[in-house]
């Protein structure tokens, strides 16, 4: 699903940008482009941003199996 429409980015597109390294919405706007013309976008950009950090950081936190 496209996030950005000016910039034709997509959710997927913004998920993989973060697993690579955008740790704040200016990395995500760098890496993608997102958020740069119109900004219509930029709330689901951030909200995004946030619930897919925050997975990560539960994940890592969660003890791995034996
Ligand atoms: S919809 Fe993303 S900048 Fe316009």
């Amino acid at each position: 699903m496209y996030v950005c429409i000016c910039k034709a980015v997509t959710e997927h597109e913004l998920r993989r940008a973060i697993a690579q390294g955008a740790e704040c919405f200016e990395d995500l706007q760098a890496r993608t482009g997102c958020a740069t013309c119109c900004g219509c976008c930029e709330d689901e950009a951030r909200r995004l941003l946030g619930t897919t950090l925050e997975t990560q950081r539960r994940e890592a936190a969660l003890p791995i199996a034996a």
